[in-house]
């Protein structure tokens, strides 16, 4: 699985977005040590605040069904359809995804491959 075969991934996961209020739709794509991929998608709320982002969907399917090591997670967003510019994740995704990866994760967004720590140089541990 390359960087552009999970991009391809989380696009099509966004089509399955439930993004009615923002009208955002996000996708990801998060691949797994044993190259398993796990996809999500953003899942809005009448509730603003209940919203889940697409890449919380993503890690909370592995999870639950029993993965937690992963290498890459690919992520795409547009309000037009267009994936081509980037959608660096949020704060809240990015520790997500810290509690299961160390800051080597790729992060493979529509202009190149980031790594976790370039977004999230300082973690909060317990
Ligand atoms: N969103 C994500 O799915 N992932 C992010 O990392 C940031 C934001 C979603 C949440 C909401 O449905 C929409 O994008 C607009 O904020």
């Amino acid at each position: 699985m390359n960087d552009k075969e999970l991009l391809r991934l989380a696009e099509n996961a966004a089509k399955n977005s439930y993004s009615c209020y923002s009208g955002f739709k996000v996708g990801s794509a998060l691949l797994t040590d044993d190259d398993s991929v796990f996809t999500g998608c953003n899942i809005e709320n009448a509730s603003f605040s209940l919203t889940n982002c697409a890449e919380r969907t993503a890690v909370f399917k592995a999870v639950s069904e029993g993965c937690k090591n992963f290498k890459a997670i690919a992520v795409v967003g547009s309000s037009d359809g267009d994936f081509s510019k980037p959608c660096i994740p949020c704060g809240a995704c990015l520790q997500v995804l810290n509690e299961f990866c160390g800051s080597d994760l790729k992060i493979v967004l529509a202009d190149k491959t980031y790594k976790l720590g370039d977004f999230l140089p300082f973690t909060f541990r317990l």
